[in-house]
C-alpha cells in the first residue's frame, strides 16, 4: 500500500499531500473560460514537451510550476486539467469529477504515452522528486502502477476516461511517439487546433525549442528552479531521457510479460493503438 504520508484518497483518487481534500474540493466549481486551454495527461507523458511557446499561447510548463504553489497532479478518469494559459489572475490547476458538466469550449489538448515507458519514467521521477514516495524495488512500484495505487491512479482508467469524452469536448488527441516521431508535424496540428497561425520561421523556432536537447538546456524547462526540498538532483533530472522504449532497458522479460498480462486485454479496448518502441 502506498503510504499516508506521500498520498491520501478523495473520491476513489490519489493525491499528494501538498495540497488537501478541501483545495481539490473547491476545484470542482472552478470556473473555466471558453478561452482556457489545457493540457491534460497522466504524469510522465510528455505534457512538457508539448508545448511550449508563446506564440502558440502555451508558456512552457514550468512558468506554471514556479506560479503555482498548490500544483498538484490532478488525477481523474475524466479530467486531469493543467491550466496551460495562464494570465495572471487565474493560475490554478484545475481538477474536475464528472466530465460532462465539466468543459464547456475550452480547448484541450490530450496527451497519451505508452505505459511501460509512462512507468519506468514515473518510477525515476519518484527517486528525484522528494515529495513522491521513492519506491527502490521496481517491482513493488509496478504492481502498484498495475491497481492505480500512483498519483494520478490508473493509467488506464486516465486514457479510457478522456477518450470516452472525445465527442464531448473540444479535444485534441496526441501521442508522445508521434510527437518524438515528426515534432513538426505536431506543432502544426496544435496550432491549427487553437486556429494560430505561425510563420514558417516561428514554427522553426517552436520545434527547436521543444525537442529534447534544447529543453534539456534550458534550466526552466528542466526544473532545475526547483528547491532542493523537493527536488533531489543527486537522484535525477526532470528531463531525464525522453525516449520511445526506453522500458526495455529497464524491464526484464519477466516483468514486461507480467504488465502484458495485466493491461493488454484493457488496452486493446482503446482506440488508439500504442506504440512501444
Ligand atoms: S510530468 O512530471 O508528469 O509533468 O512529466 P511529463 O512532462 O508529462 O513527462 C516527462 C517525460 O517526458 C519527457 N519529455 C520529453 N521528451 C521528449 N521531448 C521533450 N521535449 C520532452 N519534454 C519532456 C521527459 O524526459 C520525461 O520522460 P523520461 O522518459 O523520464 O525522460
Amino acid at each position: 500500500e502506498p503510504s499516508k504520508e506521500f498520498m491520501f484518497k478523495y473520491k476513489g483518487f490519489y493525491f499528494g499531500v501538498n495540497t488537501s481534500a478541501e483545495h481539490v474540493a473547491s476545484l470542482e466549481n472552478f470556473e473555466i473560460k471558453d478561452s482556457d486551454i489545457f493540457i491534460a495527461t497522466y504524469p510522465k507523458s510528455g505534457k512538457n514537451g508539448t508545448v511550449s511557446k508563446e506564440e502558440i499561447n502555451l508558456p512552457l510548463f514550468n512558468h506554471l510550476i514556479a506560479a503555482v504553489p498548490k500544483f498538484f497532479f490532478l488525477p481523474a478518469n475524466t479530467c486531469n486539467l493543467i491550466r496551460a494559459t495562464c494570465p495572471s489572475e487565474r493560475q490554478e490547476g484545475s481538477h474536475l469529477t464528472g466530465g460532462a458538466q465539466c468543459l464547456p469550449e475550452a480547448e484541450i489538448i490530450y496527451v497519451t504515452r505508452n505505459p511501460k515507458d509512462v512507468l519506468v519514467s514515473y518510477y525515476h521521477f519518484s527517486k528525484f522528486i522528494t515529495t513522491l514516495e521513492e519506491v527502490p524495488d521496481f517491482n513493488i512500484f509496478m504492481e502498484r502502477f498495475l491497481a492505480g495505487k500512483v498519483l494520478a491512479s490508473s493509467w488506464f482508467d486516465h486514457v479510457a476516461g478522456w477518450y470516452g469524452h472525445a465527442e464531448d469536448f473540444n479535444i485534441l488527441f496526441l501521442t508522445y511517439e508521434d510527437m518524438k516521431k515528426d515534432l513538426r508535424s505536431a506543432v502544426l496540428k496544435i496550432c491549427n487546433f487553437l486556429g494560430k497561425k505561425l510563420s514558417e520561421e516561428e514554427i522553426e523556432s517552436v520545434v527547436r525549442q521543444a525537442t529534447f536537447e534544447n529543453m534539456k538546456k534550458d534550466p526552466r524547462a528542466n526544473y532545475e528552479n526547483l528547491p532542493d526540498d523537493i527536488a533531489d538532483k543527486s537522484k535525477g533530472r526532470f528531463l531525464r531521457k525522453g525516449t520511445v522504449g526506453d522500458w526495455k532497458n529497464m524491464m526484464t522479460v519477466a516483468q514486461s510479460e507480467r504488465f502484458d498480462e495485466a493491461l493488454n486485454e484493457k488496452i486493446k479496448t482503446l482506440p488508439i493503438k500504442i506504440t512501444w518502441d
